[in-house]
């Protein structure tokens, strides 16, 4: 799965890292859902605008529409089109009749309830894409209130720390995978996800080395900003250890 889209080579979370993404042969897309000041889900990573825009301050302090009169930092690729913050819609408009999995990553500060778990889920279900998403969060607040609102939809629990208890928290709150950092993930902890009936996506692998060692372990998904290169790597073949 891309990292905010093909990330490594083009903008993070923009629709030529998800279109780029997808012509390299991508599984999957992972992005980022948050919302606006005026309530609309847009593709963005951080909390505030600085390190992504030309602009700074909180994204949920601003608008749509002021929103969508910045542009994207381009690093520096000449004869690149210029990119907007993408809404969920946009994305959706676009990847609703491909064979594309789409991990979405609720950013909340905190798991606080601001309505985004409900939105995402309407939205989901409006254009039938319930079989193609995953969604995520670092928070189990936002998961326990995901599978509430809809028990059927895949999910998964972010940790930036594997460990047994947070899979058994997992487990325990109804979730199908769980999102571990891969610096974090041993065979112990693959094995102890197994037992538990969870699948494991993992992030972020960048590395030739690293993504060949990956494929073998037994895991779901690799979540890479490189889709290039892992699907090199497939393409060539691999033997299952
Ligand atoms: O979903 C995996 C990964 O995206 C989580 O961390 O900071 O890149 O959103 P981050
Ligand atoms: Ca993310």
């Amino acid at each position: 799965m891309a990292h905010r889209g093909f990330s490594g080579k083009y903008p993070e979370n923009t629709m030529i890292a998800f279109r780029k993404a997808y012509e390299v042969g991508a599984d999957g897309i992972e992005l980022d859902a948050q919302l606006t000041k005026d309530g609309t889900i847009v593709i963005f990573h951080d909390d505030t605008l600085e390190r992504l825009t030309s602009d700074k301050g909180q994204l949920t302090e601003w608008t749509l529409d002021e929103l969508k009169s910045l542009s994207i930092n381009s690093k520096d690729q000449e004869g690149l089109a210029e990119q907007k913050i993408p809404t969920l819609k946009e994305y959706f408009e676009w990847m609703q009749d491909k064979n594309l999995l789409t991990n979405i990553e609720l950013k909340t500060v905190n798991g606080n309830d601001i309505g985004l778990e409900k939105k995402v889920l309407k939205m989901i279900e409006e254009y039938g894409l319930e079989k193609q998403i995953i969604i995520s969060s670092f928070h189990k607040e936002n998961m326990i209130r995901v599978k509430k609102f809809n028990a059927t939809i895949q999910t998964g629990l972010l940790t930036s720390k594997c460990t047994k208890q947070i899979i058994q928290k997992a487990k325990e709150i109804g979730m199908d995978y769980i999102h571990p950092n891969a610096l974090s993930l041993n065979e112990e902890l693959i094995e102890y996800a197994d037992y538990y009936d969870l699948k494991i996506n993992t992030w972020t692998i960048n590395e030739k080395l690293d993504l060949e060692k990956a494929i073998n372990v037994g895991i779901n998904a690799i979540i890479t900003d490189f889709p290039d290169r892992l699907k090199e790597i497939q393409d060539k073949g691999y033997v299952e250890m």
